[in-house]
């Protein structure tokens, strides 16, 4: 039997960003914080390195800022940057206050590491479990919170909008969820809809996200008509673990960060003919160059290497990535580890201003999901965190201040799930998803054509046409929805690095190698697209 919901603010995602909304929120808004698989599941969990912030004296605003502007290569919206920055150390300070067991170097001092772009020790972390820590704590302190109902196995599926009820005005009234242990599909109505549903690196395949990355929340918000920007700027990261039972495991940045190098198969280092910051160059630089290498010497991985560390640090600093590669057969303390890169981080996403907001009334996007301003053409290391915990900060307070909890909810019809079958094709969706993931990464990956990018957008369109029939004519399952809202953002991917026609930060495009004069955002408008013809 499907059921209808409301509450005062609807929060799809319980990583950091929608967690960190929910406890922002005064006691008295009532909100659901809702999770499409157990309420750990996101990225946040997976974290490593840590969150970057002013929290030394010898740093400064100034400084983060500008090596925040620089990794962004000229796209970065100062005024986003600069609203991070200086709100960093303030929600620091909350983590801190609310439990999170940051290492500490001394009594009163906290560890701060350091990471690729940053020119200080700014990167505040939880040995190499930084998001563990963070996502055990907030999900500690939601559960206790008597306003905050959390819900797990629930995946929403789609935006419901007052112009798609008929209604006057363009906001949003909640969302429809497949509610994964009856199967029915739940209605949710409310004030205020946050969207907190992370990023979208699954549509590679090779990423070192998990599994539920498949860029929903994005998906979802360009179907209801908001705006998505920049979405061309897929971050690889330089150093994922290369092993074939590895699954998707992260080497962190800050391994580098420490003095760990990159080395050829032969041993030999080559950071430095790339860059001179050598291995603590930006994320960009390094994957690209080890990219080259990899195509150069037709090799398989490169190599990481910290072992000329004291095995002691090693293992007091990377307890778990010591442990998993020792599972593997790979003692780091002595070996080097094999690596390469995998996407990790969507720098574009829904557009937003300082205070989440969309362009749809009512909706608002924090986290990954969104696109504030702060990354422009490539994130810095560890300012994700960050920009989780300040706009879902700054978001929470708008939602109080302009929230109407007099006003009456829209009425919504129940799901119509009477036209649809249960699919007896599943092994379509499943090849589907592994043909678009290596599409994708094969043709629209770290270094872009124009010719792969066009190969590539009629074969995405064929494939939506295709899944568009499937998801009318089935019923929805989890596979299904990710299929279909990865196949959207696919589609945005691709349209977005057509429209760039230079080279800029993590978009690499080998028939426009050199960047124009000007940065200027690459922003898509459903509507005008839909004009066009196209979706
Ligand atoms: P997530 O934490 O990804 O959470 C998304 C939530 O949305 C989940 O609860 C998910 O279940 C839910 N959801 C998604 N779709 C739906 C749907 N349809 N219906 C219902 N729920 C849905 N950043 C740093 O700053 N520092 C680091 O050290 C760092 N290390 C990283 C290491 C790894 C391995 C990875 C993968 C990322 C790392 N990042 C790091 C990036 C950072 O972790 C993420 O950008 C950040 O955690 C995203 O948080 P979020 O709250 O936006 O989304
Ligand atoms: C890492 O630990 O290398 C990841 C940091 C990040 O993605 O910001």
């Amino acid at each position: 039997m499907s059921r209808s919901l409301s509450f005062d603010v609807l929060i799809i995602g319980s990583g950091a960003a929608g967690l960190t909304l929910g406890l922002s929120l005064p006691d008295h808004i009532r909100a659901a914080i809702i999770s499409k698989d157990t309420l750990d599941a996101g990225s946040t969990r997976w974290a490593q390195g840590g969150v970057a912030a002013v929290l030394d004296e010898d740093d400064s605003i100034e400084a983060h800022v500008s090596d925040t502007l620089i990794a962004g290569a000229g796209l970065c919206h100062e005024p986003a940057v600069r609203f991070t920055v200086e709100h960093s150390t303030e929600a620091i300070n909350w983590l801190i206050d609310l439990g999170v067991p940051f290492t500490r170097d001394s009594e009163d001092h906290f560890h701060l590491t350091r990471e690729g772009g940053h020119s200080a020790r700014r990167i505040i972390h939880a040995a190499d479990a930084t998001g563990h820590a963070i996502s055990d704590t907030l999900l500690r302190k939601a559960s206790e919170k008597e306003n905050l109902t959390l819900l797990q196995d629930y995946i929403a599926i789609d935006l419901i909008t007052r112009e798609k009820l008929g209604l006057s005005g363009q906001a949003c009234v909640g969302g429809y969820f497949l509610n994964n242990r009856t199967g029915d599909v739940d209605t949710i109505t409310a004030h205020s809809t946050v969207l907190a549903t992370g990023g979208a690196s699954k549509v590679y395949l090779y990423t070192s996200n998990p599994d539920g990355a498949s860029g929903d929340g994005i998906a979802m918000a360009w179907r209801a008509g908001a705006r998505i920007a920049n979405m061309e700027f897929n971050q690889f990261h330089p150093t994922c673990l290369y092993h074939p039972q590895a699954g998707s495991f992260l080497i962190t940045e800050a391994v580098r960060g420490e003095g760990g190098q990159l080395l050829l198969p032969d041993g030999n280092r080559f950071m430095h003919h790339f860059d001179e910051r050598g291995e603590l160059a930006p994320r960009d630089i390094v994957a690209r160059a080890i990219d080259h290498e990899m195509k150069r010497l037709g090799a398989d991985c490169l190599f990481l290497d910290i072992s000329h560390k004291p095995a002691e640090f090693i293992r007091e600093h990377f307890p778990t990535i010591y442990e998993r590669c020792l599972q593997l057969g790979i003692d780091i303390t002595r070996d080097p580890i094999p690596v390469v890169p995998a996407a990790h981080y969507t720098c574009g996403g829904v557009v937003t201003d300082n205070d989440g907001r969309t362009d749809i009334d009512r909706l608002y996007a924090v986290g990954e999901t969104a696109c504030t301003g702060l990354h422009g053409a490539n994130r810095l290391a560890s300012n994700s965190l960050l920009e989780c915990l300040v706009f879902a900060r700054s978001a929470a307070a708008d939602i109080a201040r302009s929230i109407d909890l007099e006003s009456p909810l829209e009425s919504v019809p129940a799901w119509d799930s009477s036209q649809v079958t249960d699919s007896d094709e599943d092994v379509v969706i499943s090849h589907n998803w592994d043909e678009l993931r290596r599409f994708m990464w094969d043709y629209v990956g770290i270094v872009r054509t124009t010719k792969r990018l066009v190969r590539a957008k009629h074969w995405v369109d064929l494939l939506r046409q295709e899944i568009q029939e499937f998801y009318s004519n089935h019923k929805v399952t989890n596979d299904l929805l990710e299929l279909r809202n990865l196949v959207d953002v696919a589609e945005v991917i691709i349209r977005s690095a057509l429209l760039r026609k230079e080279s800029r930060g993590l978009h690499y495009s080998r028939d426009y190698p050199s960047s124009l004069p000007r940065a200027f955002d690459t922003v898509l408008t459903p509507k005008y697209i839909r004009e066009l013809g196209s979706l």
